[in-house]
Formats: structure tokens, sequence, C-alpha cells
């Protein structure tokens, strides 16, 4: 069982378990605020954006052509380490990520 830390812009944050479901999936069941999670995971919609903790991103896998793409359209510019939490499947080894949710994603 993973645990993932939603930071809020206010720095305010929500922890949550996880077990083998995306970054999207686990916040919109705990009601995080920020994420919304729009198309369901389907890489439609970008309403899942966040910048995922520098010090955890190198251990993500590496996004993909669509995802790369996506990002092109969300609410807040992305950054390097910006991701579609959707594509983001919690496992064991990344028990304790941080991800920061944009503010302008509401
Ligand atoms: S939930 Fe729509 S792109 Fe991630």
């Amino acid at each position: 069982m993973a645990r993932v830390i939603y930071v809020q812009p206010d720095g305010s944050s929500t922890t949550c378990a996880a077990d083998g479901r995306s970054l999207m999936k686990v916040a919109v069941e705990n009601l995080v605020p920020g994420i919304i999670g729009e198309c369901g995971g389907d890489l439609s919609c970008a309403t899942c954006h966040v910048f995922v903790d520098e010090a955890w991103f190198g251990k993500l896998k590496p996004r993909s052509d669509d995802e790369e793409s996506l990002l092109d359209v969300t609410s807040e510019e992305p950054t390097e380490t910006s991701r579609l939490s959707c594509q983001v499947t919690l496992t064991d080894d990344l028990d304790g990520i941080v991800v920061h949710v944009p503010s302008t994603q509401r």
C-alpha cells in the first residue's frame, strides 16, 4: 500500500492510501480539491494535471507521446515535473510520493 501526499497551493495537504490505482483516481475518490479527472483517465481532458515533487519525478515511468501532447492544454503552464495524474499508477515503490496541485485547476 502506497501513500500519496497531495499539496494544495496554500501549503495544506491531504495524505491518501493507494493500491495500484492512478494518482487521479485516488484524488477524485478522496475529494482532493483541484484534481478533476473529467474524462475518467482516457487521456483527453487534461484536468488531472499535477506537479510531481522533484525528488519523486525521476522514479516515474516516462510520459507517453499522447501525454506530452495533452500537457500543452493544461489550465496552468506545465513544468519539467508536470504529469497528468491519470497516467501515473501508484505502486509500493512510490510510497510517500508528493504531488502539487495547480491553483488554476478548479
Ligand atoms: S483524467 Fe482526463 S487526461 Fe487525465
